[in-house]
């Protein structure tokens, strides 16, 4: 195959300049289809030592591309049955459905956007919504909010470093840093919901306050509208989904995709399916976001005012596999920063809630495909392993 590229195989050591800190490379160019050289590659470094090292910086991947690195470290490069396997990968250009939701109120037109909700997630379990009633200021305002959050000074934002899920407002870089095969190119602050309702304004970042606060009010509502929606898309009434509290324990999370030296060697979030009912994720204009659609990988283009909605694994399993969760990533890109806020909506953690197939979607042509499940307890396996490990097969019966 013969298909170089300039940059597998590095060899680095951080060290520190006072708070800020550079990598020194070794570098070594590597076929991806000579194995003795991978294997030899992956001899070739302490990886859990140069994890260690990032994290400890404290200063994310920002921190890196601020540093002015040209290559990107080893850590964040995918493992080379990964790079050789893209390299046998398609993309189609078909596109993920477009929901208008402007006319709901009227009866015919109700029916029809139920309906395109129900293929949308039968066959793709993502869509994209317009005319959904968030004012464009309001999303305008949160990527800038988040952006701001972001680039703000390292003294600042140090503080908010944690990998600790209990902490409610948090900022890490890969939350899945020491489990994954490679290191993915963001940085998020995650604000969580889960464990407790109410948030009090003090306790998110000031850079993006006002903001944050005017847009979980917005998707929150957005959200109750959706799971009406989703539950006439299931033949269920109308507020089933709310009854069953899918729609409470929002976690914002609010990635920020630095431009990276060398896109085609990692991945700004590796493959996975979302730990959720339900995602609503706003994203700015630069792209990346790819959802795999009959094993092929579809961009999601962005569109102004529009919000990308998509099936967690949790719908998943109370729909009894008629809506499907489907697996996604984000490409890295030359071009950033990008920015990108997802809302998961995770359901009821405490007090502590069964959750399983909908009595009302089983039936002797479709018996139950999965066993109950906790949210508290879905969510600690899925955090306990590396992103790009589905959490489904796991519950099934
Ligand atoms: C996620 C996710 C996509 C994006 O946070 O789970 O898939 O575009 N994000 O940032
Ligand atoms: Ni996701």
């Amino acid at each position: 195959m013969g298909r170089f590229f300039s940059f597998c195989g590095y060899h680095f050591n951080f060290y520190n300049i006072g708070e800020s800190w550079s990598p020194c490379w070794r570098e070594k160019r590597m076929d991806i289809s000579g194995t003795k050289e991978l294997a030899e590659t992956a001899m070739d470094y302490d990886r859990a030592k140069e994890l260690k090292a990032f994290d400890d910086t404290k200063a994310g991947v920002k921190g890196l591309v601020d540093a002015g690195i040209v290559n990107i470290p080893k850590i964040f490069i995918r493992p080379p049955d990964e790079l050789a396997q893209e390299l046998n990968c398609f993309k189609t250009r078909l596109q993920v459905p477009v929901i208008d939701l402007s006319g709901i109120e009227n009866d015919d037109r109700h029916k029809d956007i139920v309906d395109e909700i129900r293929i949308a997630s039968e066959k793709w379990g993502f869509f994209q919504v317009v005319n959904h009633g968030i004012p464009l200021s309001v999303l305008n305002e949160m990527i800038k909010g988040v952006q701001s959050f972001h680039e703000q000074t390292f003294e600042v934002k140090k503080e908010f470093y944690s990998h600790d899920r209990m902490r409610k407002v948090r900022l890490e870089s890969n939350y899945d840093l020491y489990q994954s095969r490679a290191a993915n190119w963001r940085d998020t602050l995650t604000i969580n919901m889960v464990f407790s309702d109410q948030l009090d304004p003090d306790e998110v970042p000031v850079a993006c306050r006002d903001t944050t606060i005017e847009y979980i009010k917005n998707v929150s509502k957005l959200g109750d509208t959706l799971f009406e929606l989703l539950s006439e898309a299931l033949g269920l009434k109308v507020d089933h989904l709310t009854d069953m509290e899918c729609s409470k324990g929002g976690t914002f999370v609010c990635h920020y995709y630095p431009a990276c030296p060398e896109p085609d060697l990692t991945l700004g979030v590796s493959k996975h399916s979302d730990p959720a009912f339900l995602t609503i994720l706003l994203q700015d204009q630069i792209g990346g976001l790819q959802v795999l659609y009959e094993n092929q990988w579809a961009d999601v283009q962005p569109i102004v005012g529009a919000l990308v909605v998509n099936i967690g694994d949790l719908l998943q399993i109370i729909s009894n596999d008629k809506f499907r969760s489907s697996d996604h990533r984000v490409v890295a890109n030359s071009v950033g920063p990008r920015i990108s806020v997802a809302c998961f909506f995770t359901g009821v953690a405490v007090p502590a809630k069964l959750y399983g197939p909908i009595e009302e979607l089983i039936s002797e042509e479709s018996p139950p495909v999965y066993r109950e499940f906790l949210v508290r307890e879905y969510l600690s396996k899925f955090f306990s392993r590396a992103l790009d490990k589905s959490g489904l097969d796991h519950y099934k019966l």
